[in-house]
C-alpha cells in the first residue's frame, strides 16, 4: 500500500476569501485534517477559517486537533509535538493524506515546521502549500507598502537585545507576536530618534479587525506592528 502525503496548508490570516485555490482544492477532498490548538478549551482558529469547506463536504473525513501549548518549556513542548507527529504518521502509514492547516503561511513561525522536521526524515512524502502571511494581510488592510526600491524589510518575532541594532539598518520592521512584549518594544522604538509611522493591526481579515496608530496595550495574540522609518 502506498503511504499518504503530509500537506502543510497555509489558510491565510483570517478571511476565508484569502485562501488559495490550491488550499481549497486540497481541503475539499483530503481524508485527514490536522489542526492544532493552543489549549484543550480553545477552538482552532485555522479550523474556523476553513469551516465553510468542511461543512460543504458530504464524504467522511477525520479532524485531528492536537494541543500545542504556548509554553517555554522545550521538553514539554517536544512531548506535544512528538504526540502530534505520531498521530499524523499513523494516518500516513495507513495510506491517508493529512493536511496540516496553519494560520497565514506554513513557513512563517508555524508549528508546521516542527512536524515537517519529524515526518520528512522518515521518508514519507511532504508538500507545502504557501498561504497569505499575516504581515502582508496586515499591510494591505492598513494601506501600507512594506517596501519599495531598495528598502529593507525585516520580520521580528521577539523583542530582545538584537532589535535596537537591527532597526538602525532597516526601512520597515514588522513585529510579530507583539502581545508578549509590547512594553519593551515601545521602549526600544521610542529610543530610535528617526521619523517613523507606527501602525498596529489586530485580528486582520476577521470581523473584529482593528487598525490603530501606535501600539496595542492589550495582550491579544493576533497583533502585528509595522514600523516604517520615513527619514530618507
Ligand atoms: C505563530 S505566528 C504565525 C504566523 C503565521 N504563520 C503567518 O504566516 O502569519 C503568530 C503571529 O502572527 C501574527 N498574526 C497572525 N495572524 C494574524 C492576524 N490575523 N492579524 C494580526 N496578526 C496576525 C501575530 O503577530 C501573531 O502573534
Amino acid at each position: 500500500m502506498e503511504s499518504g502525503k503530509l500537506i502543510g496548508v497555509g489558510v491565510g490570516p483570517g478571511n476565508p476569501d484569502l485562501l488559495t485555490l490550491k488550499a481549497v482544492k486540497i481541503l475539499k477532498q483530503v481524508p485527514v485534517i490536522c489542526s492544532p490548538r493552543s489549549a484543550e478549551s480553545k477552538p482552532s482558529l485555522a479550523l474556523s477559517i476553513i469551516e465553510f469547506i468542511l461543512e460543504s463536504r458530504d464524504d467522511e473525513f477525520e479532524v485531528l486537533d492536537p494541543v500545542f501549548p504556548m509554553i517555554e518549556d522545550e521538553e514539554a513542548l517536544h512531548e506535544h509535538w512528538d504526540e502530534a507527529a505520531r498521530q499524523v504518521k499513523e494516518r500516513l502509514e495507513q495510506g491517508k493524506d493529512v493536511a496540516f492547516i496553519t494560520l497565514g503561511d506554513p513557513t512563517v513561525y508555524s508549528t508546521y515546521a516542527y512536524l515537517e522536521k519529524k515526518i520528512r526524515p522518515t521518508g514519507l512524502e511532504v508538500e507545502t502549500i504557501p498561504g497569505i502571511t499575516s504581515f502582508t494581510g496586515c499591510a494591505a488592510s492598513a494601506h501600507l507598502s512594506l517596501g519599495e526600491k531598495d528598502e529593507i524589510i525585516v520580520i521580528v518575532p521577539k523583542v530582545d537585545e538584537r532589535l535596537a541594532p537591527i532597526l538602525e539598518h532597516v526601512d520597515t520592521a514588522v513585529i510579530m507576536k507583539t502581545s508578549r512584549h509590547s512594553k519593551e518594544l515601545q521602549n526600544i522604538v521610542g529610543q530610535d530618534s528617526r521619523q517613523k509611522d507606527i501602525i498596529s493591526v489586530q485580528n486582520c481579515g476577521m470581523a473584529d479587525e482593528k487598525i490603530i496608530k501606535g501600539f496595542f496595550q492589550d495582550k491579544k495574540y493576533l497583533s502585528t506592528t509595522i514600523i516604517k522609518f520615513t527619514d530618507k
